[in-house]
């Protein structure tokens, strides 16, 4: 959802933010621009659609002080004259990434004193009223003033037609970072916009305004008082976000996800027994008093807790609710202090995620553990424990290294748990070690499986709709599963719990209606195999993906897809990998944009 990049350097910046609005690409947008400063003047160049057709038109921009974005629609359509930076009397130019709820009053106000809008924007509103103060004050006071009129949440970026090596930037509400070069300063929203200019960076809190400037920087806490805040350097690399020799990042970082789990249980597989201390110091003090869990999360990590839930009750013996973060930060709900609050969030930045958390603390959830992917995010620092995934950067907006990662997770919890609650004897524990050590080779053999699921997906390209199963377990990868193939194929798709079908979809079953079964070789194979008769008898054409052992045969009407192992517990971690391959080999043949899809952003930092 909206990337921002800006620098002040000695030398032309305009290939330094156009690179940096490339490696931003992944978070979803729909139109790009960028403004430099020059000889006492702002030039502005917008354009919809890629950045690839921004950087045609800056072919001769030059400048040393910039800024750039790249825009998600929200208010107003896509369009050049919505897309940003958006300016003020072609004096002042900000960039925006967030919402302006209290927009249309400010917008009613300013256009009294004689301010034009040319844009739908609430974004257009923040230049103006920067603009309203500057004659008075400095850039940095007047962005503050401006700010502290505003209600809802943002990043920005800004600069002044007459101020040349300065730019000033804030947050409240949505990621932004302050690279550190050597006589030059970047800001970006997400760290990986900067490698190609330094691995030095300050995260700036919420609330913060820097002053950035060639050779130095200031920083102002939310109550404007300067503060000093850690330089880390960034262990991310460059390799880590090329593409290498895969066709799209989703492919590539389906194929990581062997060494993605490896390097998230690695501090685990490496010693001989579990301790809580994994998930922070606090931890020793806080698991012991936990009474039940409430998980928090959207999207596919929402889908990771669901099948959480299933291990925590039946392996540790300990209650536990999942729900929606933004259906949960809307509601009143009974808080129990004894309740672990679980977030979970690739990019520790969606806003619902992060209100629900805020929302949990509010009603009285002192106990708070974030399961994340970005160790400086606002939701792991707002939360007392936490446990890192380590699956490194995921750039496509269909999230399958997260995921998976999220679940070995959010397993290592259950066991702490289990055996804190004395329901984990020593045996047990070292079996589940052992699993959790075969786990990267077995996701490897499920991959093996490549080509025949390419074949399998040919089935799918001419379909408008499409059907999961599961049970158990393995309802909530359906869910996984459907939610994959309807993100990048744009076909509908539908999960449910195998039992329920004759509650509803049946009705919807017929042979342009092919239906999904994750099928493992569980308690609940029997029942699904009655499930998968009744699809048969309709006419359903089955796609069965089984696990060793399952015993389904291939038929007219049902395809088989035998995985090599079945991993107990963990047989939802191997069950997704054939479901996220199925998605991509889909949209590889309807040709869709499989690492951007339409609509959709990889970090949705606005509600
Ligand atoms: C967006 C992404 C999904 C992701 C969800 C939650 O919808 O496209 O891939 O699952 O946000 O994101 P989070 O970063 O909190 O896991």
């Amino acid at each position: 959802m909206c990337g921002i990049v800006g620098a002040v350097a000695r030398r032309n910046v305009v290939p330094i933010l156009l690179n940096g609005l490339l490696r931003l690409e992944y978070r979803g947008y729909d139109s790009a621009g960028l403004v430099v400063v020059r000889d006492g003047k702002l030039t502005r160049v917008r354009s919809i659609g890629r950045v690839a057709e921004l950087e045609q038109k800056s072919a001769n921009t030059h400048g040393e002080l910039g800024i750039a974005h790249t825009r998600w629609a929200t208010h107003g359509m896509p369009s050049e004259r919505n897309a940003h930076p958006h300016l003020s009397c072609d004096l002042i130019a900000v960039v925006h990434n967030g919402i302006i709820e209290n927009y249309e009053a400010l917008r009613a106000d300013l256009n009294a004193r004689g301010y034009e809008f040319t844009s739908d924007t609430d974004t257009e509103v923040i230049a103006h009223l920067i603009h309203s103060h500057y004659a008075q004050n400095s850039l940095l006071v007047a962005t503050q003033m401006a700010l502290a009129q505003l209600v809802g949440a943002y990043a920005i970026g800004v600069v002044a037609a007459d101020n040349p090596h300065q730019l000033i930037a804030a947050r409240k509400g949505s990621p932004l970072l302050l690279g550190v070069g050597e006589s030059e300063h970047f800001v970006a929203s997400d760290m990986s916009a900067l490698l190609q200019v330094t691995k030095n960076v300050v995260y700036l809190e919420e609330g913060d305004v820097v002053e950035v400037n060639l050779a130095d920087y200031r920083i102002f806490d939310v109550q404007g008082k300067a503060v000093k805040r850690a330089v880390h350097v960034s262990e991310l690399n460059n390799d880590s976000v090329e593409l290498g020799e895969y066709q799209h990042y989703m492919q590539k970082e389906i194929h990581e996800q062997p060494q993605a789990l490896a390097d998230t249980l690695e501090s685990v597989c490496n010693s001989r027994s579990m301790v809580p201390g994994i998930f922070g110091a606090e931890a020793n003090t806080v698991f012991p008093q936990v009474e039940s869990i409430l998980i928090l999360a959207c999207g596919t990590s929402h889908h990771a807790g669901m099948v959480a839930r299933y291990w925590l009750e039946e392996l540790a013996g300990i209650q536990c609710t999942v729900e929606i973060a933004s259906e949960y930060r809307y509601r009143t709900s009974v808080a129990n202090p004894k309740t672990l609050v679980v977030t979970i969030s690739q990019s520790g930045e969606t806003a619902d995620t992060l209100a629900a958390l805020n929302h949990a603390k509010q009603t009285g959830h002192e106990f708070t553990l974030a399961i994340c992917n970005v160790p400086e995010s606002a939701i792991v620092r707002q939360s007392k424990l936490r446990l890192m995934t380590r699956a490194g950067p995921e750039i496509g907006v269909a999230s399958t290294k997260a995921f998976t990662t999220q679940l070995a997770a959010l397993f290592l919890l259950t066991l702490v748990l289990a055996k804190l609650r004395g329901r984990l004897s020593s045996e047990r524990e070292q079996q589940f070690l052992h699993e959790l050590r075969h786990l990267p080779s077995a996701v490897k053999k499920v991959l093996a499986l490549e080509p025949q699921i390419a074949e399998l997906s040919k089935y799918f390209a001419d379909k408008h709709h499409a059907l999961f199963l599961g049970r158990g377990l393995h309802y909530p990868i359906a869910l996984e599963g459907a939610l994959k193939l309807k993100e990048i194929s744009y076909i509908h798709a539908e999960a449910y719990p195998a039992g329920e079908l004759k509650h509803g979809p049946l009705a919807l079953v017929d042979k342009d209606m092919p239906v999904v079964s994750v099928a493992p070789n569980d308690a609940l194979l029997e029942k699904l195999k009655s499930n998968l008769q009744e699809v048969r008898a309709r006419g359903g054409e089955l796609y069965v993906f089984a696990d060793a052992n399952t015993h389904i045969k291939e038929a007219e009407g049902i395809h088989i897809l035998q995985m090599p192992e079945h991993a107990g517990y963990l047989s939802p971690i191997l069950h997704t990998i054939p479901l996220q391959l199925l998605a991509y080999y889909v949209a590889l043949q309807k040709g869709t944009d499989v690492d951007k899809p339409r609509n959709l952003a990889k970090s949705v930092t606005v509600e």
